[in-house]
């Protein structure tokens, strides 16, 4: 077994793949360009999923990368050994190519062939899906094992829980899996397995035999074209492959963790909370500059991928204060990390200067509030002390029965504070002191009292967020710090009046699947073509695209340009999309060389994106745009177009919302 690098790992990775005759496509980016289900790209499959339904992809059936992938579901758990919020994914596709004849041998050949990872055949296994109503058992994957000489020890059945992959939404493409595992430890009994939580089997690799379509209902469709999807996460690979004990002792870490120790004095390994501040900081720093680094389309904000991007900021500022780092750490780490990894994302060479400049900006404002946001945390929590110390002397003298029972319930119904949980507890300690209640009822109350004074009302956790800034999951984490819960119902209650005072949730995330939603995201995909057309054909070429968005409701469009755009101009560029509508032109799509698609006069985005061989859709006279689609068949299916609003987005790039009509059921 070879002890590699990550750079040696992803290159192994991928000339294996190429001598098979697989097609190296680049990463695309964290943020889902056309699937408005999720708010990161999540796995290699996710970018490729118009593909995976049949769409015919210009590099051919048979792809191979590595993805930029975020996962944040578990940002909580980041600190231990093994959790991150962003990871590299390498993975191999065949696209209704071959199945798992061929697949399961390959996979065999990386793992243990001298040339490739030679690990020791003895210390893996493999599992296969033990079959259901909705799928027979694979024994085709288990025969195909053994052919390659898995031991029927090393070999286990285990149901959709464990062996069962997709859809990355709630609908689309997914299927029965084999997943591979390195052991690591001796097992730690005779039921021991891959299903075991005692840590002696690792997953290292995943194939997955896309050949279902999950449906809205929950049904299972076969997919006309059977596809492969493997997936093979970077730094959990190396960490197993290295005998290192944590994801974070991994040579994609060293830098990162040193310039933090440099920064901050202390060391990586001093003691566990010292480590995982570390961890949290090198994580969520790590993760910032991939998504700031992207495309340059998300900022911190209160909403989407913009508030996730702002929790990790955040939390690493707060973790960092605990070390001692000081104001500008967070750019400085970040620059390590572009540093890290240019060489195989030269977008963050690219937009390096933006991401520390972002970083830089959030760090300071949150910065600003932090010190006196954590006073008025400190405030509450002395608070909800101190009443806890008045009510459970009280109870405690009531119970003895002593003859300072009087005394100190007098004495709490002078100092309780009298807000309005207060207030009711505060009459009856009165009423039992001037002898109008009997201590029984008294004591009850108090009892019921105290336990709920481990929570901290919603009001305060509503105005961490809202004065100072705090996203409410740290508030949470800093309450439990302290042994505290939050009334959570109460802060969602009043986060919820907030936004519909500001009209700030107005975008709410569609909740279907991509599958369900792709005829609207089309249509408004060919309407963001007709709109960038417009805008250049108004204001000028020197327009270009900056970023671009789609949520079943509305497009975001993003383009260079350096100031308001007036009144006119607006009506200008809706008249002219509109006037494409209605001329209901086909929308064609042809494939071709890079080079003919810029003879052609077609606008390249992305050029770079998929190689030599490109997509253009054209909609008559109106627009020619290399493209990865999907897009509607007909500008008429697009019914209308209204420009919602015009803003500025950064220096010198405006932002515009539009929507677009509905076809009648
Ligand atoms: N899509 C599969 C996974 O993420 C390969 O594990």
């Amino acid at each position: 077994m070879k002890a590699l690098t990550a750079n040696e790992l992803r290159s192994l990775f991928l000339r294996f793949f190429q001598e098979k005759g697989h097609a190296v496509i680049p990463s695309a980016s964290v943020i889902p360009e056309n699937d408005p289900t999720v708010l990161f790209t999540t796995a290699g499959m996710h970018p490729l999923v118009p593909y995976l339904l049949g769409q015919k992809h210009p590099q051919g059936t048979r792809l191979t990368d590595v993805q930029k992938c975020i996962r944040t579901a578990d940002i909580d758990e980041v600190g231990d050994m093994s959790h991150l919020t962003f990871f590299e994914m390498l993975g191999n596709w065949s696209l209704g190519d071959y199945f798992k004849k061929e697949m399961i041998p390959w996979s065999w050949e990386f793992l243990t062939s001298e040339e490739w990872l030679g690990i020791d055949k003895d210390k893996l296994a493999f599992t296969v899906f033990a079959g259901d109503s909705d799928c027979p058992r694979d024994e085709e994957a288990a025969s195909l094992w053994r052919s390659c000489g898995v031991k029927e020890d090393h070999l286990f059945y285990l149901p959709k829980k464990h062996n069962w992959w997709g859809p990355a939404g709630i609908t689309g493409p997914c299927g029965p899996d084999t997943e591979m595992f390195m052991i690591v430890k001796k097992p730690c009994g005779p039921k021991c397995g891959p299903d075991c939580s005692c840590g002696a089997y690792l997953e290292i690799w995943n194939d997955v035999f896309m050949q279902y379509n999950k449906q809205r209902d929950g049904s299972f469709i076969p997919l006309e074209q059977k596809n492969v999807d493997t997936g093979m996460g970077l730094e959990r690979t190396i960490c197993v492959l290295t005998g290192k004990g944590s994801v974070y002792e991994t040579d994609l870490f060293e830098n990162i963790l040193a310039k933090i120790a440099e920064l901050s004095g202390r060391n990586y390994g001093e003691s566990p909370e010292i480590t995982k501040s570390f961890r949290i900081i090198a994580d969520h720093l790590r993760t910032a500059t991939f998504i700031l680094g992207d495309n340059r389309a998300v900022t911190p904000s209160n909403v989407d991928q913009g508030y996730i991007l702002r929790r990790l900021i955040r939390r690493a500022v707060r973790f960092g204060m605990q070390i001692g780092l000081k104001e500008g750490f967070t750019a400085a780490i970040a620059e390590v990390i572009c540093n890290q990894y240019k060489d195989v994302y030269p977008e963050l060479e690219e937009h390096r200067s933006f991401v520390l400049e972002q970083l830089l900006l959030e760090e300071q404002r949150f910065q600003k509030t932090l010190k006196q946001g954590m006073k008025e945390f400190e405030k509450v929590l002395s608070s909800i002390s101190a009443t806890r110390g008045l009510i459970q002397s009280a109870a405690d003298a009531l119970r003895a029965g002593s003859p300072e029972a009087k005394n100190a319930a007098e004495t709490a119904a002078a100092k309780l504070r009298p807000t309005p949980e207060m207030q009711e507890i505060i009459a009856e300690l009165k009423a039992y002191v001037s002898g109008q209640s009997d201590s029984e009822i008294l004591l009850d109350h108090l009892q019921k009292i105290l336990e709920k004074l481990d929570t901290m009302d919603g009001r305060s956790a509503f105005k961490l967020y809202d004065t100072y800034g705090f996203p409410i999951e740290m508030t949470m984490e800093l309450a439990a710090e302290h042994g505290l819960k939050i009334d959570k119902q109460d802060f969602d209650e009043r986060f919820k009046k907030h936004q519909e005072t500001s009209h700030a949730g107005a975008e709410q995330r569609f909740k279907g699947g991509l599958a369900d939603s792709s005829e609207q995201t089309a249509c408004l995909h060919t309407a963001t073509h007709l709109l960038h057309a417009a805008l250049r054909k108004v204001l000028g070429n020197d327009v270009h695209q900056n970023g671009s968005n789609i949520t079943p409701e509305r497009l975001r469009f993003d383009f260079t340009f350096g100031r308001k755009m007036t009144p006119e101009e607006l009506k200008e560029v809706e008249d002219l999309v509109n006037e494409a509508i209605r001329a209901k032109v086909p929308v064609t799509l042809e494939e071709m060389t890079l080079a003919e698609a810029k003879a052609s006069g077609a606008m390249g985005l992305f050029e770079n994106k998929y190689g030599d061989r490109v997509k253009v859709y054209t909609m008559g006279s109106f627009s020619k745009e290399i493209c990865g689609g999907p897009h509607a068949s007909n500008t008429g299916d697009l019914v209308s177009f209204r420009i919602q609003k015009e803003e500025s987005s950064s220096a010198g790039v405006r932002r515009i919302k539009a929507v677009i009509g509905r076809k009648p059921e």
